[in-house]
Formats: structure tokens, sequence, C-alpha cells
């Protein structure tokens, strides 16, 4: 490969891919450019680029570059080192020019988490094989350099829990709600037209493109495989301004978290990789974490408690990611996409879902006759589930609904295991006090 640290050659980059991230990559080696080749030690040029249309303006100069109208072409370039792919899915076009990308001997950028979280292994591997560099540094957390921080700063620690606020969309929407008292539906149309949510915005809301991102901080953080299709996800969409309300007034906000921890059971070590709206400390450092930011805690047996913080997406900050993992590639640094090589990853089985102990926050909304809390509390009773605190309001008053014959009914747990509050809830199924699904959100330790 033309990617060796003691060539002065520039570094040649086949970009794929040209709108958000991709134009912002272009914009920062040509506004960076000298700076950057003296941290590389070498230029970084893109000498051929691939987008769906060649005409498109798209606020940089891209007449100096080859255009490919196949982006899988650019791995087939003898003047391409490195191929950057930002066109993004997890399969389609983007796979198959990854696969291409190392088949022809190059090595990847990649700033496309649901094609890592789906398919890292298989790609880790092909690079492992060849000798090339995966690196994926604006996949997770946008600009924030977590997966190196975590890959290489932590890399002596053993890590016991990695959590974080990982998606910018449901953060902007759950503290857009805290601040204006409005609800879910409101802030989510206003978040589309400021920018801050997509015109289908269904793998953000409903937490897929948070469990992206873990799944793969999991993998780095604790050596293990990637196993997205075991992330428990749940998503902000039956989040109410009651809810935040409610939570406000026991000392917490609400933000969504994706958490993953490696308990030793009985029968050997499990995963736990879960994405849920969680009750979240307001004394804790991730609950000051307002608007589009992204922030990731991790626990280390030495360094103690690291928090990163700042921009997870945007041109700017994910082009700087991408750009940096392209100086590591121009020093000569290939290195293992995760924090180990890809057979010395564990195999790890999930972590029962219940099995943890916690506290946690339920709310019920329920038709407004007598009889309803005390069927509630004699479901908790009997499955075992401790009450600390138990609020009842009507819903006109907690900020949501508009029937006057519901009300919610909100309750904190005391500590004690998740499979209780699941055993309760099953206990109330199919009872005609309730008139829609209760929530359940885990309160953060
Ligand atoms: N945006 C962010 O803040 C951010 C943050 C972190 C990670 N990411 C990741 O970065 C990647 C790119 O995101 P983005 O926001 O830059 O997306 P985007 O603005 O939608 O740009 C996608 C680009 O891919 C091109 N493309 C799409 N399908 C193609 C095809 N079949 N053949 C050739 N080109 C195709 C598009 O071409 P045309 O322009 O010609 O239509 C466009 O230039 C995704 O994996 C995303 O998850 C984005």
């Amino acid at each position: 490969m033309g990617t060796t640290a003691s060539s002065s050659s520039p570094l040649r980059i086949g970009l794929a891919g040209l709108g958000t991230v991709g134009a912002g990559v272009i914009r920062l080696l040509q506004s960076n450019g000298d700076l950057i080749a003296g941290r590389a030690g070498r230029p970084i040029e893109v000498t051929a680029v691939s987008a769906r249309e060649r005409g498109k303006d798209r606020g940089v100069d891209i007449s100096g570059f080859a255009w490919e109208d196949d982006m899988t072409a650019l791995a087939a370039r003898d003047d391409v080192d490195v191929v950057v792919e930002l066109v993004g899915g997890s399969d389609g076009p983007a796979l198959t020019l990854s696969r291409a990308a190392f088949n022809g001997g190059k090595s990847l950028v990649t700033a496309n988490k649901a094609m890592i979280a789906h398919h890292g292994m298989e790609l880790a591997r092909q690079a492992e094989a060849g000798g090339h560099a995966l690196k994926f540094e604006a996949a997770v957390a946008g600009g924030i350099p977590v997966v190196k921080g975590l890959r290489e700063g932590a890399s002596a620690n053993e890590l016991t829990r990695v959590y974080g606020i990982l998606n910018g969309t449901c953060n902007y929407i759950l503290t857009t709600m805290e601040a204006t008292g409005a609800d879910f539906g409101e802030t989510l149309a206003e978040a589309q037209a400021l920018g801050y949510a997509e015109a289908d915005p269904t793998f953000d809301i409903e937490g897929v493109d948070a469990a992206h991102k873990l799944a793969i901080l999991a993998t780095i953080g604790f050596g293990v495989e990637l196993d997205f299709a075991n992330v428990d996800t749940v998503g902000i969409v039956q989040v109410r301004a009651a809810d935040i309300a409610q939570a406000d007034a026991l000392g917490f906000v609400i933000r969504l978290i994706g958490e993953a921890d490696v308990q030793n059971d009985a029968d050997g070590p499990k995963l736990l990789q879960r994405v849920r709206p969680c009750l979240v400390a307001k004394d804790h450092p991730l609950a000051p974490v307002d608007g589009p930011t992204n922030a990731v805690v991790a626990e280390g047996n030495y360094v103690g408690r690291l928090l990163f913080q700042g921009a997870g997406a945007g041109d700017g900050p994910t082009a700087s990611a991408v750009v940096a993992d392209l100086i590591d590639i121009a020093r000569g640094d290939v290195g293992t996409p995760f924090s180990a090589p890809v057979d010395a990853l564990a195999k790890l089985a999930p972590a029962e879902p219940g099995g943890r102990m916690g506290r946690a926050y339920l709310r019920f909304t329920v038709n407004d006759r007598p009889g309803v809390l005390a069927e509630i509390t004699a479901a908790m009773r009997d499955a075992d589930v401790s009450i600390e605190s138990l609020i009842q309001l009507g819903l006109q008053k907690a900020g949501g609904g508009s029937d006057d014959n519901e009300v919610l009914v909100a309750m904190v747990t005391h500590e004690g295991p998740e499979a209780n509050v699941g055993k309760a809830l099953a206990l109330l199924d199919g009872s005609d006090s309730l008139t829609g699904e209760p929530l359940v959100l885990p309160i953060m330790a």
C-alpha cells in the first residue's frame, strides 16, 4: 500500500460522498492544509471523488479532482491510497465500496456507524488480513475523539462501564422539552425545522443511531466482539412533558443514555448494552449536557472516571474526526480497528434483561376512578417492588393530554431487581384501569 510513514509523498484520498461531511472534509483539508501536512509529515490530498449528482453545487470547489460516477471505482484507482466513505447506510453502496477498498489494497476511513455496527467485524478482519487501516473516529460522537481516547488513551485500563449521551437529536429534543414545557411531537417538529432532526427521524428518536454507537464503544472499551443485535433499545417517543416535569420535581433530568458494562455472573461474563431514556440526577456530569451535544463517560480501573464531551455532529466537527484518522494513516499508523486484533476480541453472551438491581421511574396513565391507585400499588406489592414516592396528577395539570377523566400516576421505586418491575407490569397487563402503555425509565446509578 502507499500509506507508509517514511514517504513524504502525499497521502492520496478517494472520497465517496460529498454531502454534509464529505464537503466538510474538503473544506477542512483546503483551509488547514499546511497545518495538516506539518502534523502528518506529508500532504493529504484528495485525488478523486464520487457522489450521485456530478453537477450539484456543494459549496466547495471539486473541479481539481477526478470524478467517478460509480464510487466503487475509487477503490481500483492507482492514484488513491485511502478510500474515505461518507455516503452512509449499513449495507448497499457503502459496504460494497468498503469491501472493494480492502480488496484493492487501500485503507478505509468512514463515519458510518450503521455499517460499522453491522459489519465492523467482517471489515476489520479484512483490513487486518491485508495490513490496511480501518478507522472510524467520526462514527461515534462526531467530533469527540472518544474512539481514540478509549482505544489508545485508556488502553492500559480495564474499563468497567461506558455510557453517555450518543444522539444529538434526542438530546436536543429532551432538553428543549425541559426548557419549554412543550410535548414531544411539537418539539420534534421544531427540531426538524431548525435542522436538528432529519425529515425521517426514526433512527434517531427510536434509539437506533445511539445503539449503533454504543455497540462500537462497547467493542472498543471492553475488547469484545461487536454485538449490535443485542443492544436493548428504547427511544424517546414515549416521553411526555409531564414525565420531564415529574423528574424535575424529584431532582432529575431525562436523557437518552447508551450504557454498556460487563458483569461476571456465575456462568461467566455477560455484556449489558442498552439505550434508554433515563432519569439522571441533576448533579451528575451528564445532566448539564444540553442541545445537540454528545458526552461519553468511561470508568477505568486505573484512570478513574473519564468524561468526553463535545459536538456529536455537524460538518466541521465530523470532518475534524475524519481528517484526524487520515493524519494517523499518513503517519503510518495502521493499528487495529478495535482495541485488540479481531481474533482476540472476546465473545460475550448478552446480559439477561432485567437481571440488574436498580431504581426506576414508572408512569401510568389511568382512568380517574376509585380503586385504580390501589390496583397499581397491589401489583407492586405482589411483584415485590418497593415504592419510594408516588404522585397522582390530572393530565391537564401534568402538562399533557386533554382527557379530564385521565390521570397520570408517577412513582419512583427503591432499589430492587429490575425484573420485579417487569413482573408488576405483567400483573397489570390488560387492566382496563390503564389508558396507555406504562413507561419505565431506569434511574442512573
Ligand atoms: N452529518 C453529520 O453530522 C454526521 C455525523 C457523524 C457521522 N455521520 C455519518 O457520515 C456519513 C455521511 O453523512 P452526511 O450527513 O454527510 O450525509 P449526506 O449529507 O446525506 O451526504 C451523503 C452523500 O452520499 C452521496 N450518495 C448517497 N447515495 C449514493 C450512491 N448510491 N452513490 C453515490 N453517492 C451517494 C450523496 O450524493 P449527492 O450529494 O450527489 O446526493 C451525498 O453526497 C453517514 O454515514 C453519517 O451517518 C454524519
